[in-house]
């Protein structure tokens, strides 16, 4: 069952933050005056960040060094992006969660107590409920734009893909319950999956920088146009070039990963002129080296 415990506390480590920023974004994109939208996002924010500060707690010694090295938990700048986004949105963010992320330890331990199995059980279910809540909130927002009764900053794309975001950790997290464990999943969807996120979050960042900053957003509009161009590949390819479609991937997520990275550190550092907050910025470049792990623990496309 130790594939059970580590792979629990990895899930709630990454997706547990995204779904608490998702719901940071959600708020500060709604206009003052829908208090009730506002209140629900809120109430997740918060709910998201107690079962996160409680993955932390529990992950010490357990999750793997992969995990933690890879940039998908914390990054270099998670803590600045905080305090800035704090201060710019007055949304209150605990960076004690993210202090303690960066004192996280790794383990391999593969026999675990009772205790810390009825722990794991009990964050599971715990985060399954608040997920299925988020995921109801967000199809809620998504109707309520589509005819013209809600307006918010997001983008309807926006609130679509942190929906399948949603939908994939929710998966994730039953898969251990019911299973006990995580079966590889088909290669090939999860990388159209990624690819999919990866084109999207290229597409935001082109319509979120000034109009002025031209180069970043040809840029920004390159990769979304490389990762369209993989994931039509995709559909017209046999097994025989699948691997090579792989390495592709990888070579153009690790341009990305630099891109992004090069993107969060403008506006961390305020050089770039953008209506995008510091911890959305953060937030994609996570989800670039989360995806940039997972290709590697494949091993595809490896020489
Ligand atoms: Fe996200
Ligand atoms: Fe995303």
């Amino acid at each position: 069952m130790g594939n059970y415990v580590t792979m629990s506390l990895e899930t709630h480590l990454f997706f547990g933050r995204i779904m608490k920023e998702h719901a940071l974004f959600l708020y500060a994109g709604f206009p003052c005056g829908e208090t009730k939208c506002r209140q629900q996002a809120d109430f997740f924010r918060e709910e998201f960040e107690d079962g996160l500060r409680r993955a932390v707690q529990l992950s010490n010694g357990i999750v793997s060094s992969g995990v933690l090295s890879s940039g998908e938990i914390v990054t270099e700048f998670t803590l600045k992006a905080e305090r800035q986004t704090e201060k710019l949105s007055g949304i209150s963010i605990d960076s004690e969660i993210t202090k303690a992320e960066k004192q996280l330890r790794a383990g391999n331990q593969m026999r675990f107590s009772r205790g810390i199995m009825m722990n794991v059980r009990m964050l599971n279910r715990r985060m399954l409920q608040l997920i299925n809540g988020l995921i109801e909130f967000k199809e809620q927002i998504l109707r309520e734009i589509a005819d013209c009764r809600l307006y918010t900053t997001n983008y309807p794309l926006l609130i679509e893909h942190i929906l399948r975001e949603a939908r994939l950790y929710r998966a994730t997290i039953l898969e251990l319950e019911r299973r006990g464990g995580i079966v590889p999943k088909d290669f090939r969807e999860m990388e159209q999956f990624w690819n999919q996120i990866m084109m999207e979050h290229a597409l935001f960042i082109r319509g979120l920088l000034d109009p002025t900053e031209c180069e970043l957003i040809e840029t920004a509009d390159g990769f979304a146009k490389d990762y369209c161009r993989l994931l039509e590949e995709a559909k017209e390819q046999d097994l025989r070039t699948m691997d090579e479609l792989t390495r592709k991937t990888i070579e153009t997520t690790q341009e990305y990963q630099k891109f992004k990275t090069a993107g969060t550190e403008g506006i961390t550092d305020c050089k770039i002129r953008s209506i995008i907050l510091p911890l959305l910025a953060d937030h994609v470049l996570r989800e670039a080296n989360h995806y940039l792990r997972i290709l590697a623990d494949h091993g595809i496309g490896r020489d």
